[in-house]
């Protein structure tokens, strides 16, 4: 259950928290809707996005030996140490769909669960003090705030899942829409277009990012990312990919005996101007505030168990969120506060991690 760890922070400006209290727990009723929209009995629920999963790998996350004195804070606190892993890798449409569905590119996640980091963690994960990293292979979110994930969840909500209509303010007036929520729309659809534009061939093979800040200790801000470190070139999409291309590949390399390897880096900033704590569809240049890295991703070949029933069960009952946090990491901004409730509303409603209904789902059952 969450707890009220959260530390009051010079960063985040929510400028109406009575009203963005009530677009969450809109967003989060939406959400169970939604779900059972989807997925009519006996059909198990999936989570709420990111439904279909390519695979969960094993992983160790070692804090570098060498890391900066100043970036010794929170899960980097200790040079050299080394802590188990899993990562789940997953699109992020919101149905299990052909991972090119109408020959576009989607956007991809990956999860990274950190076991048995600490004491003080902002929201248990089934008793457990897990430290979740979720990301995209974008460095920014494609929709700003509450507010916006509001209107596409309502949008969605009306339309069977079809965002489009999101985007109609960008074509014809639309009474009540601002010019600065016009303003978002546009970035919003700038960044659908970059994601659509990025191919990818093997979910080991690309960058991923947080997009959204998290705390970086008491004073400062990080956004994080992951890097594959890569022996050879990148592979290509396949010229016909089948539906689950993805996992394939995924599944492919993991047969192999090659150790698969990412740096794990953050953006670090203290409070400066124009951090765009509240709107994660910003993105900080990289050319101003490097990524460095503090972090290294081993994941070990092969692991052929990846493929077989128990093992898909077992990735399936994982339940991410931001919030399975330590403190000195808690995640900042209007979409991390929304995501709060939205993620406990999608695991509870597949179960709550228990047997039985969706998280114990087998993945082969989800497919198309
Ligand atoms: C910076 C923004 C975001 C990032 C990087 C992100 C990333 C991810 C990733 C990687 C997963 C898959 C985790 C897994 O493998 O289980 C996930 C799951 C999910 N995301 Fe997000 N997400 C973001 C924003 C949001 C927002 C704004 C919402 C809705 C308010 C949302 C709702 C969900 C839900 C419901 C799940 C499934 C949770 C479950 O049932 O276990 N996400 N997200």
């Amino acid at each position: 259950m969450p707890n009220e760890q959260t530390t009051a922070n010079p960063f985040e400006s929510n400028p109406d928290p009575e009203e963005e209290t009530r677009q969450i727990e809109e967003v989060a009723n939406l959400t169970e809707e939604l779900l059972d929209m989807r997925y009519s009995a006996p059909r198990p629920i999936l989570r709420g996005v990111h439904p279909k999963s390519h695979g969960c790998v094993k992983a160790v996350f070692e804090v570098n030996a060498d890391i900066a004195e100043n970036l010794r804070v929170g899960l980097f606190a200790v040079p050299g140490k080394k802590y188990d892993a899993r990562i789940r890798f997953s699109n992020a449409s919101v149905r299990v769909e052909h991972d090119l569905k109408d020959g576009k590119n989607g956007s991809r996640g990956m999860a990274i669960k950190v076991l048995d980091v600490g004491e003080t963690v902002l929201q248990e994960d089934g008793g457990a003090h897990n430290q979740d990293f979720l990301m995209i292979n974008q460095p920014a979110f494609a929709f700003a705030n509450t507010e916006d994930y509001l209107r596409l969840t309502k949008i969605i909500r009306e339309h069977n899942d079809d965002p489009s209509i999101f985007f109609a303010p960008l074509k014809v007036t639309i009474p009540g829409i601002t010019d600065e929520q016009k303003r978002r729309i546009l970035n919003s659809f700038k960044i659908v277009q970059q994601i659509q534009s990025m191919p990818v061939a093997n979910p080991l093979e690309v960058r991923y990012f947080s997009a959204a800040p998290f705390l970086f200790g008491p004073d400062r801000v990080m956004k994080f990312s992951a890097t594959p470190s890569l022996s050879q070139e990148p592979q290509t999409v396949p010229e016909n990919p089948g539906e689950n291309y993805l996992s394939e590949a995924l599944e492919k390399t993991m047969s192999g005996t090659e150790d698969i390897r990412f740096d794990f880096q953050v953006q670090v900033r203290g409070k400066e101007d124009g951090l765009n704590i509240e709107d994660a569809s910003t993105v900080w240049d990289e050319t101003e505030v490097p990524f460095v890295d503090v972090a290294r991703i081993t994941i070990r070949a092969p692991q052929k168990e990846i493929t077989t029933p128990n093992y898909i069960e077992r990735c399936e009952r994982l339940v991410f969120t931001p919030w399975h946090s330590l403190a000195e990491h808690q995640p900042l901004g209007s979409i991390n506060r929304l995501r709060r409730a939205v993620y406990l509303a999608s695991d509870a409603k597949r179960g709550g991690g228990r047997p039985g209904r969706g998280a114990s789902a087998k993945r082969k059952d989800h497919r198309p």
